[in-house]
């Protein structure tokens, strides 16, 4: 099961000086390309989900989607939710399987994004999350002509990138230096003196956003200067466009299946180039050696309940699922009763944190608490509590 943690694969590619593509997927024809390419160049990578795309797929749905493909890959994978709007984003991406996250309060002025990217930093960490902040701003939209969307391009200073990662501590970081989101005319001018000075003063991951459009000795250059993982979208929504443009083409009069033959294909072909060229084709085996698997907890409760009142035990047990399935790190939670009648506990609770880090997080959260002193302790006087991690076998 190749999820791993993003913070590791991400270290291995800064220190090994070589990038990650950060591929947003918004369908399953991207994901399954993906997945593909990483195998057949043997390369770690990231599924991307950006919180824009979100009106084109159901997050959810996508969500275990992405999950399953990554756990029967052979790759390293992580899954990260990318431009992150909000606390509530991050919470909900998390819960649903994301283990890497990234805040978008680029558009704030420094403080106000300082402290909107700590409080996200805090929580996910607290989950095991690794988070990236973005300092600057990357103008354009994904899967547009960047003409359309001039905003104006805000560097990256230095000086601010430091202390933003010192008061936030943000595991990776997105600079400014020139890129735009989306298809360019031309290559655009990269400011690499600047982030050769991040890079030298920061010393963790960089990224690069808008890797569309960029020629492969940008590339090499952004590498040599510490960025790790580069965000890819508009070449790959162009190549599949291009494919389904041909297939129309050719007839007319085809279908669903008709228009979208071979666009995997046609995805594929330009992750792998792109995995080729910025060194992480064939890096698979090395990342999954330092990397921390990406194991759930199961949080095990058995008990019995202390009053007659079988109403009571339930809507105490519904209110729980409520409550607790919205706590940070909480995948799931799951209540039961025994189906033997002389089992020796009646009830039960399994609930699923994404990381061990939720164990305390989890006890000391206040939602937690409160269910925990005012509904659940004062039924369930005679209980078991244990946490188990989920084994993964090697193959
Ligand atoms: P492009 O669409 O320009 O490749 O940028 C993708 C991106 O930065 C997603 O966050």
């Amino acid at each position: 099961m190749p999820l791993v943690n993003m913070r590791d694969m991400l270290q291995h590619a800064y220190q090994n000086g070589y990038a990650i593509g950060g591929f947003d997927l918004v369908s399953l024809d991207f994901l399954e390309a993906i997945i593909a390419a990483g195998e057949a160049q043997r390369s770690p990578l990231i599924l991307s989900l950006a919180e824009s795309h979100f009106e084109y797929y159901d997050f959810e749905l996508a969500m275990a989607a992405a999950e399953q493909a990554a756990k029967r890959s052979s790759i390293p994978v992580a899954i990260h939710l990318d431009h992150g709007a909000s606390f509530e984003s991050a919470v909900k991406a998390i819960n649903l399987g994301c283990n890497g996250v990234m805040v978008d309060a680029s558009h704030e002025a420094f403080e106000g994004n300082v402290a909107m990217t700590k409080n996200i930093v805090d929580m996910s960490h607290a989950c095991g999350v690794p988070v990236e902040g973005e300092l600057g701003y990357v103008a354009g939209v994904e899967g547009e002509d960047a003409e359309k969307h001039p905003g104006e391009v805000v560097y990256t200073s230095v000086e601010e990138a430091k202390a933003y990662v010192e008061q936030t501590n943000v595991d990776l970081l997105a600079v400014s230096i020139g890129t735009v989101h989306g298809r360019m005319k031309g290559e655009p001018v990269l400011d690499f003196e600047r982030l050769q000075q991040i890079n030298q003063a920061l010393n963790i991951p960089l990224v690069i956003h808008g890797g569309t459009g960029l020629s492969d000795e940008q590339f090499k250059r952004l590498i040599e200067n510490g960025v790790a993982k580069i965000n890819y979208y508009t070449a790959l929504a162009d190549a599949a466009g291009k494919r389904m443009r041909d297939n129309v083409a050719a007839d007319k009069r085809c279908g669903y299946t008709g228009i979208v033959s071979g666009i995997q294909d046609a995805m594929r072909a330009e992750i792998e180039r792109c995995m080729v060229n910025w060194g992480s084709a064939g890096q698979a085996d090395a990342v999954l050696a330092v990397s921390e698997a990406w194991q759930p907890i199961h949080h095990v409760i058995i008990y019995n309940a202390d009053v007659d009142d079988t109403a009571q035990v339930s809507n105490m047990m519904r209110e729980g699922e409520k409550v607790l399935s919205q706590i940070p790190g909480v995948r799931r939670v799951i209540t039961g009763n025994a189906v033997q009648e002389d089992a020796k506990y009646k009830f039960s609770w399994l609930i699923e944190f994404v990381h061990e880090n939720v164990i305390d997080s989890y006890r000391e959260h206040s939602d937690h608490v409160a269910f925990a002193d005012n509904l659940f302790r004062p039924v369930a006087g005679d209980r078991i509590s244990i946490d188990y991690i989920e084994n993964h076998y090697p193959e």
